[in-house]
Order: structure tokens, then C-alpha cells, then sequence
């Protein structure tokens, strides 16, 4: 099936579903995905460096650590001139991507969000930015583009109507999330999409209907990632998504879309401390280590026990090159474009 899938770059529903529940490890599907990766992008790995500029969220997604009703969590926002200094920081530590991550906060108007990409694209002309602030209208999208955004990340979290509606509440929509995922592409953002690997109520069939959205989207980026319980959440007694699954998902991914990019995600470091590792040896090309000042990364809390929330970003820049080594790769200082 490995070499069906290496050489097809598909499979039918039944065999994907045979392929991911399986309890046995097969070391040739991972073996298979490191052979495309390394056909395609060597052994490099790219570096986001990610600036997590606010934690209020007008949403409340049932599985988010930063929903807006958590009212446990300390709230912040970084100013159009603290963004600025995790650039500088960021830039003299080799990184040529940022990723503006927040929760859905409508503070930051247009304009600001047009503001701060054009600092950003003035200050560091070659280096790429990264939005992902969620879902804005098409004028809006149009505007951070013109600012100079080269990309945006917007995960599906599900392609299943059903589970999506027992992920998030009402006023939330899986129609709503791929209309702003179809308007990105039409701008010509370079479009990152992807979904949580054990999300609550997540079945096998939910998986490959992902897995068909993403063949029917083409985005240039997949991230998923283990979900992990966040104790003030609705779904605190739900259980996080397992390892061997989300390195399966991983590899699968590679086999399919040899040319994307993939991050090993935080999370996954954060279930298991080789994670990121074992990640990029599954077909993970891209690492996503953070620039946030050290006082806010605590309450950017999505989930429990997030890793790397201590550190500086000069710290979390040499631990993760030592990590990358270890696992047979090594970081590159790139924007780390997609070869398509
Ligand atoms: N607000 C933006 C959005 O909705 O795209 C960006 C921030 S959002 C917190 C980033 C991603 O975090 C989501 O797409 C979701 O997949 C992931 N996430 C949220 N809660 C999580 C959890 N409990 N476990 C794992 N991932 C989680
Ligand atoms: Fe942050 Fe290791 S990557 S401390």
C-alpha cells in the first residue's frame, strides 16, 4: 500500500482508512516519506519564527485555550512596535519568515494589521510574513496582501460539517472557514490550511474527508497537530490525540503532497519531548520555534502544558538547532518558499 501511495500519490477511502487505523508500525511508510522530502527539499529545514501578538479572541471555539469566555487566562496584546523588536530579534537570529499568529481580535483594525505588515516588509524586504489571525473579510484579506502579507494560515480544523459543528459553536461556520480559505488563493496568498489529528467525536471517515479537501484546496502548507485538553475549556475532560497517529497523518501527508510545506508542529512536541523529531523524520520539513517576548508566552495558552514557554527566542533558536541536528537534518537561514 506504501508504494501504491508513493507512486500514485492517492488512495481510495478503504485503503487510507485501513492505513491510518492500523496498530502496527510500519517503518517503510515513514522510510518512504523521508525519501520524497529529501528528493525535494534535501535535508534543510525552515524556520518561522512566530510572534503571538495577542491572546483576546471574540471566538470560542470549544477546544481553544483562548476562547473568548475562558476568563482564567490573563489577556495582552503587543503593540505595532514590540512586533517590530521581535522581528530584530528575530532577524539577527537567522529568521527570514514571520508569522503574526493571534486569537480573532478586532482591536487590530485593517489598518493596523496594514500598518504593521508594511513595517515589517519595509524593515526586512527578504523576509516573508506569515497572517494568521483568522477569518476576515475578502477586503480585509485584500488589504494585509497589498500591505505586503506573502501567506496565510488558516487550519479547516474539519472537513466534516457534522464534527465541525461539535467543535465550534453556532455562530461558526465550516462553509464560512473554506470561502475565506478559496478567497486567499484567489489574492494569491500562499495558503496553509489543516486541522487538529484527535480532535473530540474525530472518526477515521473525518480524517480522509480532510485528507480530500486538502487534494480539492492544493495549499502550499499543511499544519495538524496532536489536539491536546485545555483544563478551562468545555472539553476538559476530553482526551489529547495521539503521537503514532499524528506521525502517521504526517508521512501520508508527504506521500501526497511531496512538495508541501509541513510543519512538526508545538503541540507535538508538547505530547511527547521528541516529538518535533520524530516529526521531521515522518516528512516534516518545517519547524515553527516562537519570537514572543518571554513575560506573554504563558497566556498564549491554547492548550496544557505548552512547551517552550520559558525560554528566550535566542534559547528556543539554539535548542531547536541541536534538536533538528539529532534527528539528520539542519536548519537553513531561507524564507523557505515552497518548490512546487
Ligand atoms: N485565530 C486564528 C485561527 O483561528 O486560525 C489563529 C490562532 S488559532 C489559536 C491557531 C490554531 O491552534 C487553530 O487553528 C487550532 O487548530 C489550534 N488549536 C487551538 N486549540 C488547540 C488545542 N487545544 N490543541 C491543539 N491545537 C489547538
Ligand atoms: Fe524552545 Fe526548545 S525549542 S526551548
Amino acid at each position: 500500500m506504501v508504494k501504491k501511495l508513493e507512486a500514485d500519490k492517492t488512495l481510495s477511502d478503504s485503503e487510507l482508512a485501513d492505513l491510518l487505523e492500523t496498530d502496527i508500525y510500519d517503518s517503510s511508510l515513514f522510510e518512504a516519506a523521508d525519501r520524497v522530502r529529501r528528493s525535494i527539499y534535501g535535508t534543510d529545514v525552515y524556520i518561522r519564527g512566530l510572534i503571538e501578538f495577542t491572546n483576546y479572541c471574540k471566538n470560542n471555539c470549544y477546544y481553544c485555550g483562548i476562547r473568548g469566555k475562558n476568563n482564567k487566562l490573563n489577556r495582552y496584546r503587543l503593540s505595532h512596535d514590540d512586533i517590530l523588536s521581535c522581528c530584530k530579534t528575530g532577524y539577527e537570529l537567522g529568521f527570514r519568515t514571520f508569522v503574526l499568529q493571534g486569537g480573532e481580535d478586532d482591536h487590530y483594525k485593517e489598518e493596523i494589521i496594514y500598518k504593521i505588515v508594511s513595517g515589517i516588509k519595509t524593515n526586512y524586504p527578504d523576509c516573508a510574513v506569515t497572517l494568521s489571525i483568522g477569518e476576515k473579510t475578502y477586503k480585509n484579506y485584500k488589504a494585509y496582501f497589498e500591505a505586503g502579507a506573502d501567506r496565510y494560515l488558516l487550519r479547516h480544523e474539519t472537513a466534516d460539517d457534522e464534527h465541525y459543528k461539535k467543535l465550534h459553536p453556532e455562530n461558526m461556520s465550516l462553509e464560512n472557514r473554506k470561502e475565506c480559505l478559496h478567497n486567499l488563493k484567489e489574492i494569491g496568498y500562499q495558503v496553509g490550511s489543516g486541522f487538529m489529528v484527535g480532535s473530540p467525536f474525530q472518526k477515521t471517515e473525518h480524517l480522509i474527508k480532510d485528507i480530500r479537501f486538502l487534494q480539492e484546496l492544493e495549499p502550499e502548507m499543511i499544519g495538524i497537530g496532536p489536539y491536546i485538553t485545555h483544563k478551562d475549556t468545555p472539553f476538559k475532560n476530553e482526551k489529547s490525540g495521539s503521537l503514532e497517529l499524528t506521525l502517521r497523518l504526517l508521512a501520508v501527508l508527504r506521500l501526497m503532497f511531496p512538495y508541501v510545506l509541513l510543519p512538526a508542529t508545538t503541540a507535538l512536541g508538547t505530547i511527547t519531548p521528541d516529538g518535533r523529531e520524530l516529526g521531521l523524520k515522518a516528512g516534516a520539513n518545517v519547524v515553527m520555534p516562537n519570537l514572543s517576548p518571554v513575560n506573554v508566552r504563558k497566556q498564549y495558552s491554547l492548550y496544557d502544558n505548552k512547551i517552550c514557554t520559558g525560554e528566550e527566542a535566542a534559547e528556543c533558536r539554539a535548542c531547536l538547532g541541536r534538536r533538528v541536528n539529532s534527528a539528520g537534518y539542519q536548519i537553513v537561514v531561507s524564507r523557505g518558499d515552497v518548490k512546487k
